[in-house]
């Protein structure tokens, strides 16, 4: 019996008591190295798990009713109010936090990004409204400003998936790792779970040989980043927080001092910054307390009633809107990646095209797949002290979900607030910037409006697109 056979006998059985046994369909005709492909990706699937989702037993949450018992969750507002210390207290916490090598940073980049139509992983689009740097190199060129500034050396850990981790990999290699020094990059892989026919739960294939594989949501982040050895390694280095951020915003503030400091005066195990809804039924998670616990409730689970309820002024009661940046105390991550099933999955309806019993893929225009992931942002009911923290949208999200022409979240909304808010910080400063002008300004020039009277010229005026790189004369 030859090791395939034996795989394949193992994998038959298996696949039998969990009612997939179509998936080896075509094994007879499939070459030594698709069955051991095939076989790699079974590895990968937790078969108890699937059964388990495939069983609903996981589905206990009634979000609705969670709605109605919602309210603010404990927050410092964008104007310092809401904690007993002040923004410039929490500054100087974070400075010193920064200082003394305590901070790792997380990227998620495993998204597939199909708004955006981009055929290559999202961190390589090019978003500079001037520049054209990457995604990519705008988080790059703001921890190496931090590192600049705070004398520290801040590890990038960035999560790609399947779909992202090959050519995440060349760019960083290609560009000299955007220069990060070789031992402060760690690029790990999320893990997968397979898409299953909504009707009846099979394994959907993509081909003869492959089973129809999809990235387990940012969640996943957790389980990944023990897996690829990042916790170790953070622990190794003395780090005790992670800031996290999703590669699509190029304005996230990703090692700010100011929010650090937030979460650390907090005393919390995880910290989310928000902006405030711009209408009651946007649709962003809603960031809420609930039974003493801060979550998230996402818009569509939100009935309309509880989310244009408002407060005596006439302002929203449930007012802050999740942008996916958030700082974890790396002892709590550690904790919580041992767990299971310390993340549900959710289950979302999409379109497969599929390998039908003939061989022959199928596309689909409706949907026909139910795929499971995680949220990261389910860790905030089981984190101590959750703590949010109101930043205004201007100056902190811009995210690139939709491509050109969308409505909103496109890459052009995107480099026009990164325009609007560099063109603020050089009005600040005392500069003119001539109407219709882009400006863009790297982070190691200035990571804030505070920066940039420092070194601003006087009477500076800019009449044509300018990218401040490092000088800033015009
Ligand atoms: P989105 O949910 O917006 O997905 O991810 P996306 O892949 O960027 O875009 P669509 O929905 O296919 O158009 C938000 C962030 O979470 C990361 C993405 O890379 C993005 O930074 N993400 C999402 C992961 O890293 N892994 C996942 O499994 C899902």
């Amino acid at each position: 019996m030859t090791e395939n056979n034996l795989n394949y006998d193992q994998w038959k059985k298996v696949l039998a008591e969990h009612g997939q046994e179509h998936v080896l369909g075509h094994w007879p005709k499939l070459t030594a190295r698709e069955r051991e492909g095939l076989c790699q990706q079974l590895n990968e699937i937790d078969f108890v798990e699937l059964g388990d989702l495939l069983a609903g037993q996981d589905e206990t949450t009634d979000f609705k009713a969670l709605a109605m018992r919602a309210a603010s969750p404990p927050a410092v507002l964008a104007d310092g109010s809401g904690a007993d210390w002040s923004p410039a207290e929490a500054r100087e916490r974070g400075e010193e936090a920064l200082k003394q090598g305590e901070f790792g940073a997380v990227i998620v980049a495993g998204g597939q990004g199909t708004r955006l139509g981009f055929d290559q992983p999202k961190g390589m689009f090019s978003i500079g409204p001037v520049s054209g740097r990457t995604l990519f190199q705008f988080f790059v060129d703001r921890l190496l400003a931090v590192n600049e500034k705070y004398g520290c050396c801040i590890p990038l850990y960035i999560m790609t998936s399947e779909a992202t981790d090959e050519q995440t990999r060349d760019y960083f290699r290609e560009n000299d790792n955007l220069g990060l020094q070789p031992d402060d990059l760690h690029i790990f892989k999320q893990g997968v779970m397979p898409a299953v026919d909504s009707v009846n739960g099979k394994l959907l294939m993509d081909s003869t040989s492959s089973i129809a594989l999809s990235p387990d949501g940012h969640g996943g982040t957790v389980s990944a980043l023990e897996r690829g050895g990042c916790l170790d390694d953070a622990v190794r280095r003395g780090i005790r927080h992670l800031a996290y951020i999703q590669v699509d915003n190029p304005l996230a503030q990703l090692c700010d001092p100011e929010l650090i400091g937030h979460h650390l005066m907090a005393a919390s195990d995880m910290t989310t910054q928000v902006v405030r809804k711009r209408e009651p039924m946007e649709r962003v998670g809603n960031v809420v307390l609930v039974d003493g616990q801060v979550q998230i409730i996402e818009y569509s689970d939100l009935p309309e009633s509880a989310a244009t309820a408002t407060n005596e002024d006439g302002s929203l009661k449930l007012w802050a809107g999740n942008i996916a940046v958030h700082m974890f105390k790396l002892d709590f991550l550690r904790r919580v990646a041992g767990e299971a099933a310390s993340l549900p999955f959710h289950r979302a309806s999409k379109k497969v095209p599929y390998c039908d019993e003939s061989g022959k893929l199928v596309h689909v225009d409706q949907p026909n797949a139910v795929k499971f992931e995680k949220f990261i942002f389910d860790l905030l009911p089981i984190a101590k002290n959750a703590f949010v923290v109101e930043s205004l949208a201007s100056e902190a999200f811009a995210p690139v979900k939709n491509a050109a022409g969308a409505r909103t979240d496109t890459p052009e909304t995107a480099r026009k607030a990164i325009t609007d808010l560099h063109r603020g910080w050089l009005e600040e400063a005392g500069v003119c910037v001539d109407q219709g002008v882009q400006v863009e300004i790297n982070p190691r020039v200035a990571l804030s409006a505070g920066d940039l009277h420092e070194k601003i010229e006087p009477n500076l005026r800019i009449s044509a697109d300018q990218y401040f790189d490092s000088r800033l004369e015009s």
